[in-house]
């Protein structure tokens, strides 16, 4: 895509694919690459909706000026401070010293640190203000917490069109439209888990904000613009509600394969049951399908022996991590395994009781697991089965 291509009535995609981007917040990988959405919207008052990643300034500019001259434009507004999508803020108050900063007021204490805007320049927003573009007018909905406090979306009244920043978003260098993309749910799921599934309840709030507001587009910060909005919506209106499925998610660590052991019998009866699972050996596993999976798994079986005295380094990874996303998950089952002095459950239960989960079942064992071991873990297997079912 080399031409700035105009997605609505005097709307520009001014936004930067980055297909080589392998990484994202050091945690979640990128198959896809990714893509840092700006918006041109055209009008008397020529505004910017939400900048690009740094480093990719200049294409970005380029990419302005095949619709507009960028000195005319009057307003940038900065729906979320994140680098991805505010770190060319600078760059481009610099090049245009008329233009100003629109943000809310956290925002505003987000730009001042972090991108050393002059404060003059900024014009704060509150939810449900209006900015005039002249001929146009874009309103303001206060979103917080979508992922950072400061987070809105801007809404362009006569084209009825919804600029949510992250939300909605999803990663992929890949297409333009969702019309583009057969599967949305993939990506998006990947994306949720690790971004929004912890503020869901905040993402509830702005469904509920926007519900009955009219949407022809819908237009997020990374990948696909919605020209059908209600795809994203139906998807986002069950995960913002916690709405879980009939499947279980085991993330374990395990060096000498005896908690695998345990796994493994699991694994062999959810099996022969046709109950959905997912399974990740967090050794060799990428986080972002384990965030995928904690958005909608009803159960977790989680695993990690004793090491030195304590939980198995990957194992704290790996509950922290469960614990922060803080998933709708409702059961948990913990396994662990010792050679001489058991320490890995304790720390299990510090980290993961801090969340609603009822553990339906532990299983702790010295070593290998004998069969009678095992013969427990069925137990709780089928335990786990009909716990699944509620
Ligand atoms: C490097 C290392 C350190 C260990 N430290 C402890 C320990 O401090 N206390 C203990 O009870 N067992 C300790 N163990 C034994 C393991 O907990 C035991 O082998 C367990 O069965 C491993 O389960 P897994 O094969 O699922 O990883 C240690 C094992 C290794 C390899
Ligand atoms: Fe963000
Ligand atoms: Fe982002």
């Amino acid at each position: 895509m080399n031409k700035t291509v105009e997605i609505g009535r005097g709307l520009y995609y001014t936004g930067i694919k980055d297909y080589d981007r392998r990484m994202f917040d050091a945690l979640v990988s990128l198959p896809e690459g990714t893509s840092y959405n700006s918006y041109l919207i055209k009008a008397e008052k020529p505004a910017l909706i939400d900048t690009v990643n740094p480093g990719f300034e200049k294409n970005w500019l380029a990419r302005i000026s095949e619709a507009v001259d960028p000195q005319d434009i009057q307003y940038v507004v900065m729906n979320h401070s994140e680098p991805d999508h505010a770190g060319a803020i600078p760059y481009f108050l610099t090049f245009n010293k008329r233009a100003r900063l629109v943000a809310s007021e956290q925002g505003r204490r987000l730009a001042l640190r972090f991108y050393g805007v002059e404060e003059s320049r900024i014009i704060v927003v509150k939810d449900g203000d209006t900015i005039s573009l002249g001929n146009r007018r874009l309103r303001f909905v206060s979103a917080p917490m979508l992922h950072w406090p400061e987070t809105m979306f801007a809404y362009l009244e006569d084209a009825s069109i919804l600029f949510t920043c992250d939300f909605f978003g999803f990663h992929t260098a890949k297409g333009l439209f969702d019309s583009d993309f057969e599967d949305i749910e993939s990506g998006a799921k990947r994306y949720y888990g690790e971004i929004m599934l912890p503020f869901s309840s905040m993402g509830k709030k702005a469904m509920d904000k926007i519900k009955n507001l009219k949407i022809d587009l819908i237009c997020p910060s990374h990948g696909p613009v919605y020209r059908n909005p209600q795809r994203i919506m139906t998807l986002y209106n069950k995960w913002v509600e916690g709405r879980t499925e009939e499947k279980a998610v085991f993330i374990y660590v395990s060096m000498w394969k005896n908690i695998e052991s345990m796994v493994d019998r699991i694994t062999d009866k959810l099996l022969a049951n046709r109950v959905k699972f997912s399974r990740y050996n967090f050794l060799y596993s990428d986080p972002s399908n384990i965030c995928a999976d904690l958005v909608d798994s009803r159960a977790i079986v989680f695993g990690a022996p004793t090491v030195l005295s304590s939980m198995h380094p990957l194992g704290i990874y790996a509950a922290n991590l469960v614990k922060m996303l803080r998933p709708p998950a409702k059961y948990a089952v913990l396994l662990s395994s010792y050679g001489w002095a058991e320490s890995a459950s304790r720390h299990m239960q510090d980290i993961l009781g801090k969340l609603p989960l009822e553990v339906i079942g532990s299983k702790i064992i010295n070593g290998p697991a004998s069969e009678e071991d095992l013969k427990e873990v069925d137990s709780l297997t089928e335990k786990l089965m009909l716990k699944l079912k509620e």
